[in-house]
């Protein structure tokens, strides 16, 4: 089976494209680099010529508001016109947890808008929600530091190895479409700020990490649950502190926009 992979070199796209290759699949990694590029359309056509499927696993450059909504808007227009025309008969998009609970954040408004897109659309489609990834708590960190201390929302979350977020989603791209939503998490249920400081200990950051009830998720107000997964959720099955110990000497992956930094730090 032939599937396309839209941000196919990034921290997802990667690993799914090796496992979908290991599984017999033809996987192809589409993105700028490869000449990809949804924004503008170029390449779209010839790379989804006789494609079956069509993972979107890419994120925005640049994520200030206007830029973030511009991106999944145009990117996921331009990709569902195209499988229209190729005959694609399967959409998956790799979104967010709690996406619809976050609308404060201008980053959660482009994931609303590129899920109602792919809801609305006429291409088959199944959406993954996946919680936050053990690789982005560094990055988490980074954006909630005021300059003296890591402040985070007193809430709690459920992440889950990027490893195990691709494996979910290929699972998900081999079978048949649900024109739904299906929801993925780690194994284990935490505070942000134990977690956050359990992955900076071994980085040797000895920034100050603390629960601050005013403070934002990327521009958004959490409630307590906001960012946990209901009871269906499929979950990953690494635990952090396996994770923590197989990784503890990789520097991290997840990559963030530094336009993200300022909306994310912004108290209420
Ligand atoms: N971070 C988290 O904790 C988290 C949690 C749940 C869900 N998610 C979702 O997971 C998805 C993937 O995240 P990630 O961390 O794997 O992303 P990432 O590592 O930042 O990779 C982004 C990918 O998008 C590609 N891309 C950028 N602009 C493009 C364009 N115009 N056309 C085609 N491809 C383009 C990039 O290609 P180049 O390499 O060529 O630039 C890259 O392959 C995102 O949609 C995000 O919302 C993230």
């Amino acid at each position: 089976m032939k599937i396309v992979v839209i941000g196919g070199t990034g921290l997802i796209g990667s690993k799914l494209v090796t496992k979908l290759r290991e599984h017999g699949h033809e996987a192809i990694a589409a993105s700028p680099n490869s000449g990809v590029n949804t924004v503008t359309g170029e390449g779209l056509a010839e790379v989804l010529k006789g494609a079956s499927v069509v993972v979107d696993v890419s994120n925005a450059p640049a994520w200030e508001d206007a830029a973030v909504m511009s991106f999944f808007e145009t990117s996921t227009r331009n990709l569902l016109n195209h499988e229209a025309a190729a005959g694609v008969k399967h959409h998956v998009a790799l979104s967010v947890v709690g996406t619809d609970r976050l609308s404060e954040s201008g980053y959660f408004r482009a994931k609303i808008v590129q899920e109602k897109l792919i809801k609305n659309g006429t291409i088959p489609y199944t959406i993954v929600q996946a919680t936050q990834f053990f690789e982005f708590l560094k990055q988490l960190a980074d954006i909630s530091f005021d300059g003296k201390k890591v402040r985070l929302p007193d809430a709690l979350f459920q992440p889950m190895a990027a490893d195990d977020v691709a494996s979910a989603v290929g699972k998900v791209a081999v079978g048949q479409p649900l024109n739904g939503t299906v929801e993925i998490g780690g194994p284990e249920t935490f505070r942000i700020d134990e977690l956050v400081r359990r992955r900076l200990a071994p980085l040797n950051d000895s920034r100050e990490v603390i629960a601050d009830p005013n403070a934002l998720y990327s521009g958004a107000k959490l409630d307590e649950r906001t960012l946990v997964p209901g009871k269906d959720a499929r979950l990953g099955e690494t635990h952090f502190a396996d994770w923590l110990k197989s990784s503890a000497s990789q520097p991290p992956t997840a990559k963030l926009p530094s336009a993200a930094v300022a909306t994310a730090t912004k108290q209420s």
